[in-house]
């Protein structure tokens, strides 16, 4: 979703502002924005529609002096996509950017508007510049105008201002990432919604809690100050050294970062277990499991939700400890039954996604003990729960997640390994790394057949929609599957249970309509006989199951055999694997932006 990056210090900070957005590119955004004090101490603005690549044009190929810089990339919420609602608005000495959403924009606007203020965009972020500026009209420092401003938003926000009459950058925010950075070496300072736009550049991170006014300024003994709403130093943030690296927004020799991060999974998955079951990360997982709960509340959104299913699979087979799963955005307002024996479980990739963050901050508040599985190393989500197991995915840029839902579940069937204390025993740790090990090694085999399912990609791409069905353990991964197409192929796919296909939608079924059929050695007669009934319906069949299945083959229009020996509870992983390069390679022949699809965010931070 939006991006912020702001940048003080003596190097030219509209180039590292640049910097900094394009690695937030894969986030998803529509336009892009900077704002800088040039040498002659004004305060200049560029913002355009579209790519960084538009914005950098529109800059041209100045010689820039800037000291100071605030930029950002918008993901459009309030107001159409044009360059007039992109980020940064100016009034005045003032720019700002702003990530979410300022929920009472529209009483606030009509008020400010009556009393004489001209809006420019149609943005609810204008609201703010536009309080700001009324209040510094009072006569109010920059401290304090913000600090009233902010009083006045509801909804949750982080706002960053470049004041040129004063050469500071002031930031505060309500439950929107942001993080501050310094590197003392070259005096400068930095802020930013991602600290992956930081990497390289700030050595040390500052996380700052709601709340905190965020001060960057040249003229202080220290360049980054923080205060509360009182206006006194306060110490509510967290620090840590910034030890991210930037290196993997390389796609190597791969056509988009997808493609790349579906290839890297047999590689992560051993590097997974290599270290929760031989090293560092042993302790963590021991720690984990050390509590058992009367019941699992298992929260996230999107990938990460069907990711949750699967987790709950494996909890309630091998565990037997009850689990709910549900979608964040629900059960936040849902007033869900909360238990002080219970814990919960928040999935999430990012760490950052608003709904999954309130669902957390509810269970804190009852008093419910809260694990995260997730990705990104002291992400919001990370700082906030109680405890926490990383996927260990490495950064993922294609916003249709791949490698993160695997390492999600695999770090769930860890977790539930944990719970029924199997890993304290070094004999199963070892036979349950050849487990794992199994899997990569099939993954790879998959992988190396990649070919076929591009065949099969370049017959169906054209259907008019799809239903991905699976029974048991495969129905999370015909969800997750018809949610991949859905994403970066812009088709109409759903993901359904094989045996209640009948309850309705095989009204649709007719030659146009292909069903993807996910079949395991499980409930295998069965799922057949599901697949039967939409044959029946001259529907096209594509089914991905076990291999030298004749009847399978003969029920096809298209068959691809798999081998799940071995793998048991471990196979919904396996076979999903195709379903991801299925989607890349139907969105491939329709030709759509793949890393980047249309009206998509990789971290939404608004609910
Ligand atoms: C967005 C992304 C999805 C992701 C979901 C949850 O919608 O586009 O790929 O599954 O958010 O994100 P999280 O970071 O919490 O896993």
């Amino acid at each position: 979703m939006c991006g912020i990056v702001g940048h003080l210090g003596p190097k030219n900070s509209v180039n590292i502002v640049l910097e900094g957005l394009k690695r937030l590119e894969y986030r998803g955004y529509d336009s892009a924005g900077v704002s800088y004090i040039d040498e002659h101490n004004e305060l200049q603005i560029y913002k355009k529609t579209g790519k960084l690549e538009n914005l950098k044009n529109l800059l041209g190929d100045q010689d820039f002096k800037a000291r100071m810089c605030i930029g950002h990339t918008r993901w459009a919420t309030h107001g159409e996509v044009n360059d007039t609602n992109s980020h940064p608005h100016m009034k005045d000495h003032i720019s700002i950017v702003h990530n979410g959403i300022i929920e009472n924009a529209s009483t606030l606007r009509k008020q400010l508007t009556a009393s004489g203020y001209e809006f420019k965009s149609q943005t609810d972020s204008e609201v703010f510049l536009s309080l700001l500026v009324t209040e510094l009209a009072k006569g109010k420092g920059f401290k304090k105008a913000m600090v009233d401003s902010f009083a006045q938003v509801e909804g949750n926000s982080a706002f960053v201002v470049l004041n040129k009459d004063v050469n500071e950058i002031m930031s505060i925010k309500k439950g929107a990432p942001l993080v501050c950075g310094i590197n003392e070496v070259n005096s400068e300072v930095f802020i930013s919604s991602d600290p992956y736009a930081l990497a390289g550049m700030a050595s040390k991170l500052y996380f700052p809690g709601d709340e905190v006014l965020c001060h960057l300024s040249a003229s202080n003994k220290n360049l980054l100050n923080f205060y509360d709403l009182e206006g006194n130093p306060t110490e509510n943030y967290m620090s840590k050294n910034q030890d991210m690296s930037v290196g993997p927004t390389d796609k190597g020799d791969f056509e988009h970062f997808m493609l790349k991060e579906i290839h890297e999974q047999p590689e992560l998955i051993r590097s997974l277990t290599q270290f929760y079951f031989q090293g560092e990360g042993l302790k963590s997982l021991l720690k984990a499991g050390e509590f058992k709960p009367s019941k699992f509340h298992i929260t996230a959104c999107g990938t990460a939700y069907y990711a949750g299913l699967l987790i709950r699979d494996f909890i309630e087979t091998f565990n037997r400890i009850p689990c709910s799963t549900e979608l964040a955005s629900e059960f936040r307002y849902r007033n869900p039954l909360l238990n002080k024996d219970e814990a919960s479980l928040f999935i999430s990739q990012s760490g950052e996604t608003a709904d999954t963050l309130a669902a957390q901050e509810l269970c804190t508040t009852n008093n419910v003990k809260t694990l995260s599985v997730v990705n990104v190393d002291g992400s919001t989500l990370f700082r906030n729960c109680d405890d926490n197991l990383l996927i260990r995915a490495g950064i993922e840029i294609g916003v249709a997640s791949t490698k993160a839902f695997t390492q999600q579940a695999l770090t769930g069937r860890l977790l539930s390994l944990s719970l029924s204390d199997e890993l304290k025993d070094e004999t199963k740790r070892v036979a349950l790394t050849a487990k794992f090990s199994l899997l990569a090694e099939k993954i790879d085999h998959l992988i190396s057949r990649s070919e076929e399912i591009k065949t099969i990609a370049e017959s169906i791409h054209n259907h008019k929609g799809f239903f991905y069905t699976g029974r048991g353990k495969y129905f999370p991964v015909a969800l997750e599957g018809a949610l991949k197409l859905k994403e970066i192929a812009y088709v109409h796919a759903e993901g359904y249970a094989a045996g209640e296909l009948k309850h309705g939608p095989i009204a649709m079924i007719d030659e146009d309509m292909v069903n993807v059929a996910l079949v395991g050695p499980e409930l295998f007669e069965k799922t057949i006989s599901n697949i039967q009934e939409i044959k029946a319906r001259k529907g096209i069949i594509v089914t991905i199951g076990p291999k030298d299945e004749e009847e399978l083959e003969e029920l096809s229009d298209y068959y691809f055999g798999i081998d799940f020996d071995g793998l048991d509870e471990l196979s919904p992983v396996y076979i999903n694997i195709v379903n991801q390069l299925l989607a890349y390679y139907i969105a491939k022949y329709k030709g759509t932006d793949i890393d980047k699809p249309r009206n998509l965010a990789k971290s939404v931070t608004v609910e």
